[in-house]
């Protein structure tokens, strides 16, 4: 039977359009303008500023950029062998073969307004292709193809209509038993689940559990934190920009190439062509502060103007406790590096996670590209290279093999070695694709990497998460900070978190010097809201 058979479905269909039609309403970006917009674009002639950007991941390199663009001297400094952070591809050799592997297989979301400003200006949106449907399997429900089309709300509800899994009557009682869904309001949201985890938040709120599991829980993966310590008020945040505050929300996209050479190399060449100097293999161990202002003077001997912090939660605990040793007699320099450390302190990183990239003989006919299995522990997703990405589909079509890459979020095996992976994991994806043992697929190459750089979103850390220009508070006033793990002020996460604290940071120092600020556009504070007028 069909849910428009039932008169009673098609009156509350009904009634529920018509009062979102008038009172609700996808919500539009904003703009941050700059607070400086009389000064001038770029610094003026024959004014020099030094500035030290500590990390060369995503946060790092959009403040290089912005700063570089506007004639500062800007030095990359990056501890690791290759530039990109968690968005990474090194070359290996694979197979008599150079593949440039990825740090992990990455997605590209509608909201994400500052890192599409940044594919324009490195002219790169070429590299980019939608992700179609999303496909999803799961152990205790049917497997799902998700995708947003149409207007709002008619895109939710042929997503519910769609859905194996979740009936009409489910997603609405849903829906009005979590205002904070609907109604969101990023300003409120933290006062009031901030404190409690994810799985403590649905109990509380008794949401459905086909909801929870097809809706929700697909997300909470990708945050590498788990449901039981994860804050709820950090995933209503996610739902907003990822699924709901806008019809295209889910509006996806992957690169057709690596992630160097679509991404990495055409910024790190923009990059050099305003003289920025990109150091590898150079890990900035710590500070050296003026003892009278507070302020940094350099970094492992070296003077600048500026310091930026863009190195993951880690490396900022790190830098700074190493400074921290050297100023025990100094009270000015010694407090303010508690006042810091202090401020962080309630903050973690998230559980070890590996990525594990095999080269099989034969292909999966008809695999989706991406398939999402939240359910299927150790395995979240499965990304078949060769459908993805140029090279790899070249090697698959002249081998007929396939790549697969297996993301395993929170490792909870120990320490083994790289060639103890599969074997651990093999009997997970077997049964998700039984061809590998039917069809007797032969392992020609693996590469596993193993992390453990995911910032922690536990319950409770948001009152702890510093903004971009909290060291400015702790008295040391030329050092801003940039990174996925700080707050903003506005809806956003990941990447595109990353990109946006990276151009605060640049704004910081661009006001200090009377530069103009760069805009930066942002997700609404405000939910979609239905029948807002009313509640
Ligand atoms: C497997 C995986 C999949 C993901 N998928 C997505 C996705 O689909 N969509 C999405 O939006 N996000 C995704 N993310 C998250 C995204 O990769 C990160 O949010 C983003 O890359 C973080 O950028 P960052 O610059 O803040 O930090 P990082 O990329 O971690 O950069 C920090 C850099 O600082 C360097 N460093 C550390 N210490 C020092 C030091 N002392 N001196 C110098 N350098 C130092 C590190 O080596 C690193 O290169 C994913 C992440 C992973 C791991
Ligand atoms: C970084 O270090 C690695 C390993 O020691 C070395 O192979 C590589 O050439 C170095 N790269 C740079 C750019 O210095
Ligand atoms: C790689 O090249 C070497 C030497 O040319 C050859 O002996 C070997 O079989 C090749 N390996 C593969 C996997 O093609
Ligand atoms: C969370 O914070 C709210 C509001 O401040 C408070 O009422 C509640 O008791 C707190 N809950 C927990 C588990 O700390
Ligand atoms: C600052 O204080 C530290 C620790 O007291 C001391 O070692 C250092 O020489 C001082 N530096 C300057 C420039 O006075
Ligand atoms: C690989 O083969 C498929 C199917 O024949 C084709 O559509 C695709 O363009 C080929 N890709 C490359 C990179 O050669």
């Amino acid at each position: 039977m069909h849910w428009y058979s039932n008169p009673a479905i098609v009156v509350a269909v009904f009634g529920i359009l018509v009062a979102v039609i008038i009172f609700g309403s996808p919500r539009s970006p904003r703009v941050i303008e700059p607070v400086n917009p009389d000064d001038p674009d770029k610094l003026p002639d024959g004014i020099k500023r030094t500035v030290l950007v500590a990390g060369g991941g995503l946060a790092g390199l959009s403040t290089a950029l912005e700063l570089a663009e506007r004639g500062y001297d800007v030095t990359i400094r990056e501890a690791s062998d290759v530039i990109g952070g968690r968005l990474f591809a090194k070359p290996v050799e694979v197979l008599n073969r150079t593949f440039y592997l990825e740090h992990g297989f990455h997605g590209w979301f509608y909201n994400y307004y500052q890192f599409k400003d940044i594919r324009k200006r490195l002219d790169i949106d070429h590299n980019f292709k939608p992700w179609g449907p999303v496909h999803m399997i799961f152990r205790d429900h049917k497997p799902e193809i998700l995708y947003s089309e149409g207007p709002y709300p008619l895109n939710l509800l042929a997503i519910v209509y769609r859905s194996l899994n979740i009936n009409f009557w489910q997603a609405l009682t849903t829906v009005l038993a979590i205002p904070d869904l609907f109604w969101f309001n990023y300003d409120e949201v933290y006062e009031r689940h901030d404190n409690i985890s994810l799985a403590e938040w649905a109990q509380i709120y008794h949401v459905n559990t086909n909801f929870y599991d097809i809706i929700m829980q697909p997300s909470l993966s990708v945050t590498m934190n788990e449901r039981e310590t994860l804050s709820a008020a950090e995933m209503l945040m996610y739902m907003q920009i990822y699924f709901l505050n806008n019809p295209k929300a889910d509006y996806r996209e992957v690169t057709t190439v690596d992630h160097f050479t679509g991404i990495l190399e055409p910024w790190v060449k923009k990059l050099k062509s305003f003289g920025v100097i990109i150091e590898l293999n150079s890990t900035v161990e710590g500070f050296v502060f003026d003892n009278k202002t507070g302020n940094i003077i350099s970094a492992d001997d070296k003077n600048y103007d500026y310091f930026v912090l863009a190195t993951d939660f880690g490396g900022v605990r790190d830098i700074m406790k190493s400074s921290a040793n050297r100023y025990v007699n100094n009270a000015l320099v010694h407090n303010n590096i508690q006042r810091f450390m202090g401020g962080i302190d309630g903050l973690a990183i998230a559980p070890p996670y590996k990525v594990i990239r095999i080269w099989f003989d034969k292909q999966i006919p008809n695999a989706p590209d991406i398939l999402q299995c939240p359910e299927h522990y150790p395995i979240n997703l499965i990304a078949q290279y060769h459908l993805l990405e140029r090279e790899s589909a070249i090697w698959a079509n002249k081998t007929g093999g396939s790549i697969m890459e297996f993301h395993l979020y929170t490792w909870k095996y120990g320490p083994v070695s790289d060639s103890e992976v599969w074997g651990i994991i093999s009997p997970t994806a077997m049964e998700i694709f039984p061809e590998i043992i039917e069809k007797n697929f032969k392992i020609l190459a693996v590469n596993v990497f193993s992390y453990e750089n995911f910032p922690s979103f536990q319950a409770g850390s948001n009152r702890h998460r510093p903004m971009s220009h909290f060291a400015k508070s702790c008295g040391i006033s030329n050092l801003m900070l940039a990174g996925d793990w700080l707050r903003t002020s506005y809806p956003s996460a990941l990447m595109e978190r990353a990109v946006s604290t990276g151009r605060e940071a640049a704004n910081h120092i661009l006001l200090s010097d009377h530069v103009k600020q760069v805009p930066l556009l942002v997700a609404s504070s405000l939910g979609p809201g239905i029948l807002s007028a009313w509640w």
